[in-house]
């Protein structure tokens, strides 16, 4: 599964990618910004990998330029439940941190997770001393929840609302930036189709109240969800008509 907007990539983590994400994340460049700070071995790896891989939660490589350079995630997402959900981001490959790379990134997070996912609270946590993540999130909108003050690892939250206030014309900046296509497109590969994620989803933008768009090419199913970044699509996911949670249970 991928996303593509503003010119930048987000592939859902497969079992392929796991292992350079493990390096990544035991290098002292990320995982000194990171709570858990011990050596993960590729066994460890493997079982959390395990623990992820399903449809609570979306860990994706970041793509830009064909070259894979870092990770973004929102994970624990009950989307019909209480929708909220915890997001995280790392960019590995140095020349691309300082850039308006992982800006796009969060902005395709939160844009599926807001506008098409029906998602709710979104919560990040950051230690305490990491002045630059601070600074990059509460520029997105996140704010401080009450009594953390004297937490190590604070929670932040954003909503929806303040999303789309806060990022208006950010997101216009962004699809300038990004060749001036405002589509994001959702591509369902064979491997979501034998793992089971991909039909339900697709069912529920089927039957959703916006009419989207979508094709099949060479063996993968691209959905093109138009946005206006004025006005901003917002799905509304009816869980009795197609629920993922349930077939990826069943198909376990
Ligand atoms: C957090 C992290 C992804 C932020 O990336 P970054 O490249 O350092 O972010 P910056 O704040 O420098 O932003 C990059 C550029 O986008 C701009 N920008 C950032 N947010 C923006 C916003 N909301 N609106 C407009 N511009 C924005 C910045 O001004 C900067 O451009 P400039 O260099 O011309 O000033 C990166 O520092 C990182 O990987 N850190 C390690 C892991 C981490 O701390 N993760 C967070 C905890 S989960």
């Amino acid at each position: 599964m991928k996303l593509i907007k503003y010119g930048l990539t987000l592939k859902r983590l497969t079992k392929e990618d796991i292992e350079l994400l493990r390096i990544w994340r035991n290098s002292e460049s990320v995982n000194r910004f990171m709570e858990y700070r011990k050596y993960i071995t590729p066994e460890m790896q493997e079982k959390w990998f395990e623990s992820i891989n399903n449809p609570n939660n979306f860990y994706y490589i970041i793509i830009y330029n064909d070259e894979k350079i870092g990770l973004i995630n929102d994970k624990g997402f009950d989307r019909f439940g209480k929708a909220t959900s915890e997001a995280g981001l790392f960019i590995a490959v140095d020349k691309y941190k300082n850039t308006f790379v992982p800006v796009l990134a969060s902005l395709i997070l939160l844009e599926v997770s807001f506008f098409y996912l029906g998602g709710k609270d979104s919560y990040i946590r950051i230690l305490k001393d990491n002045i630059s993540s601070i600074k990059y999130n509460t520029r997105l909108g996140y704010e401080l929840c009450p009594n953390q003050e004297n937490v190590e690892n604070q929670l932040y939250v954003l909503t929806p609302e303040r999303f789309k206030e806060k990022t208006a014309e950010l997101r216009k900046a962004a699809i300038k930036v990004g060749g001036g296509d405002p589509n994001i497109y959702l591509i369902w590969e064979k491997e979501d189709y034998d793992s089971g994620l991909a039909q339900e989803s697709d069912k529920l933008l089927e039957e959703g109240e916006i009419d989207v768009p979508n094709k099949w090419e060479n063996g993968n199913h691209i959905w093109y969800l138009a946005d206006d970044p004025d006005n901003p699509n917002i799905q509304k996911l009816d869980p009795n008509k197609a629920n993922p949670y349930k077939y990826y249970e069943k198909n376990k």
